[in-house]
C-alpha cells in the first residue's frame, strides 16, 4: 500500500509501478471519482480509502464527529507522533496541539500515551468529545461535504469515473 503521490516517486531510477511486479494499491487523498481515476492513470490497480468512509451513515462515529468532518478543510489536519516514528495525520484539536507541544520538548512515549491512547481516541470517535484525543484523518477531508451510505459513495465514484473516462476517450478520438 502506498500514498497516491508515491506512485510517481522513483525507486531505483524507475517509477514504482514500473519497478515492482506486484499490483500497486494507492492510498491517501482519494475520496471521489477524480482521485480514483487519477490513481489508476498513475498506474495503480486499485485504491484504499479511509477518511471518506468515516463520513458515511454506517460509520459508528458520534454525530458530532461526523459534523466535524463535514466542516473541516484540508488545512485542518496536522502530523503527530513523528517523534516516536509513528507519524499519523490527525484533525487539529486540543489533543493534537498538546501532542505537538509535547513532542517539541522531547516528551517520552509514556508521557505521550496520556494523550494518544486508544481510549482517548474512542472518546473522540464514539462519544463526540472532540478534544479528548487524537483523531486520524486525511487531507481529503476538505473534499467531503455529505454523509451518504457506503453504497452511495462507491456507486457515485464508479458512475462519475465512467463519465470522466468517457470524456477522456472522446478527446483522444
Ligand atoms: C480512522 C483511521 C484510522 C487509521 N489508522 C491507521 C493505522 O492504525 N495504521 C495505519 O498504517 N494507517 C491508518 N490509517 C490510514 C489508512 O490505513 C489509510 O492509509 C488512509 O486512511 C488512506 O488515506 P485517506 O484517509 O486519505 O483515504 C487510518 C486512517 C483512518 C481514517
Amino acid at each position: 500500500m502506498m500514498n497516491s503521490l508515491m506512485l510517481l516517486l522513483k525507486r531505483e531510477s524507475k517509477l514504482t509501478v514500473n519497478a515492482v511486479k506486484v499490483p500497486v494499491i494507492a492510498a491517501g487523498g482519494i475520496g471521489d471519482a477524480r482521485g480514483f481515476v487519477a490513481a489508476l492513470a498513475l498506474g495503480a490497480e486499485g485504491v484504499i480509502m479511509g477518511t471518506r468512509f468515516m463520513a458515511t451513515l454506517e460509520c459508528p462515529a458520534h454525530p458530532k464527529f461526523k459534523e466535524w468532518l463535514l466542516q473541516a478543510k484540508e488545512t485542518d489536519t496536522v502530523l503527530v507522533e513523528r517523534s516516536i516514528r509513528n507519524t499519523a495525520r490527525a484533525l487539529r484539536n486540543k489533543a493534537a496541539e498538546k501532542v505537538l507541544e509535547m513532542e517539541a520538548r522531547g516528551a517520552t512515549l509514556e508521557e505521550l500515551l496520556t494523550v494518544i491512547s486508544g481510549e482517548n481516541y474512542k472518546r473522540v470517535f464514539l462519544n463526540g468529545e472532540l478534544d479528548a484525543g487524537i483523531a486520524s484523518c486525511g487531507q481529503v477531508v476538505g473534499l467531503i461535504y455529505d454523509l451518504p451510505t457506503v453504497k452511495e459513495v462507491i456507486d457515485t465514484i464508479i458512475t462519475e469515473a465512467r463519465a470522466i473516462t468517457q470524456r477522456f476517450l472522446s478527446s483522444f478520438r
